[in-house]
């Protein structure tokens, strides 16, 4: 078996110590005889293993009390839906900052509950950069202030947290949940479809503040209410129990390798690496702004994109995939998330060296 260096923006490479301990419990979960995804989520081994996870990603990203940890499905999009069904309550609008596709597509879907106020966009510049924060034009009345802290696409990461006074501060952290140390309650709320940081896709996960976990609006489908999901210990229906079990597995992981401090540094040896490459080469560019850059996606262009095609061959070829940029934006884009190791972005560095002194 060959397991090569896995680039992918999400569905994304998961850490190969998980994957084995997967394999090896598979048949038979803890003598049990069965395998995990064969069992009732109601059992008190299923309950046991869904709340370990739980408290594992509390202590991980030291969730204070007064917040629920919500295990749902529906990705990070149904999320666009459910925010503002959920949080909207008597407001009649909610602040949003567009800085990219993701935030974009929020702001799209939220349209059709609520007034959206486009309270800081960075557009103009092609989405390469993120607004300041004197640059909001935030509304006191607003239900909630929406932001995308990572944009998987154009390679886009916040480098501060919007201070929003009393108004709930919503975070789309699906590429970036776990990868540096945050101030959980600096937020009303986090979720993260789980394919890139977490584990599988199919898990989303909510971490919401409990004075959020009111009435959503009439006709919310009871499936899509944090305070119902709440209240039922994200039981309400049948979890997705293996992909729940599966994180439970990464959080363990990312405990035995120190935790986020630990992550947070690779994360910033790995992304350095890898920008102070591609700034000092002649044939690779990155157009955004260097504050800003993403420590989890690094998109490039190549001097000449007409050898895009023969970069993702001999790439691959090389044991490196998943290099092909979004395909709204073209290009390359290496995701380093946690689960990637600096010895993958290592042979990246030496495969962009190699084919840039053949091909540039
Ligand atoms: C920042 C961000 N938000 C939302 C999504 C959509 O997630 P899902 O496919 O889980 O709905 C993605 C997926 O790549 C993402 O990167």
């Amino acid at each position: 078996m060959t397991r090569k260096y896995n680039f992918s923006a999400g569905p994304a490479a998961l850490p190969e110590d998980v994957l084995f301990r997967a394999q090896s419990e598979l048949l038979d979960w803890q003598g049990q005889g069965l395998s995990v995804m064969e069992m009732s989520h109601r059992s008190p081994e299923y309950v046991s293993v869904a709340k370990k996870a739980e408290s594992d990603l509390r202590e991980l990203m030291n969730i204070p009390d007064n917040y629920q940890v919500l295990f749902m499905q529906g990705g990070a999009t149904s999320q666009f839906s459910m925010i503002p069904m959920n949080l909207m309550g008597n407001n009649v609008s909610a602040d949003y900052i567009n800085t990219g596709d993701w935030s974009s597509k929020a702001i799209k879907e939220a349209k059709r509950y609520i007034q959206v106020n486009v309270a800081g966009s960075s557009e103009d510049s092609n989405f390469t950069a993120v607004p300041a924060q004197d640059e909001l034009q935030l509304d006191s009345n607003a239900a909630y202030v929406h932001y995308t802290p990572n944009e998987t696409i154009r390679g886009v990461e916040f480098d501060y947290i919007p201070e929003t006074g009393d108004v709930p501060l919503v975070a789309d952290m699906s590429s970036n949940i776990l990868s540096g140390p945050i101030d959980v309650s600096r937020f009303g709320m986090i979720y993260a479809g789980a394919q890139k940081n977490i584990g599988p896709a199919g898990l989303t996960v909510v971490i919401i503040r409990d004075d959020l976990l009111q009435a959503p609006v009439d006709k919310t489908p009871t499936l899509f209410s944090y305070k119902a999901i709440a209240d039922a210990d994200s039981m309400l229906n049948t979890p997705p129990t293996f992909g729940w079990y599966l994180a439970g597995l990464v959080f363990e992981w990312l405990q035995a390798q120190g935790g986020v401090p630990a992550m947070d540094k690779l994360n910033d040896l790995k992304a350095s690496k890898l920008y102070s490459y591609i700034d000092n080469s002649d044939f690779y560019t990155n157009p955004v702004d260097i504050a800003v850059r993403s420590r989890m996606n690094v998109p490039f262009i190549l001097a000449k994109p007409e050898l895009d095609k023969l970069f993702l061959t001999e790439a691959t070829s090389a044991g490196l995939l998943n290099l092909a940029g979004h395909r709204s934006v073209g290009g390359m884009r290496a995701s380093i998330y946690n689960a990637v190791p600096e010895a993958a972005v290592d042979a990246l560095i030496e495969f962009m060296q190699d084919f840039a002194v053949t091909h540039g």
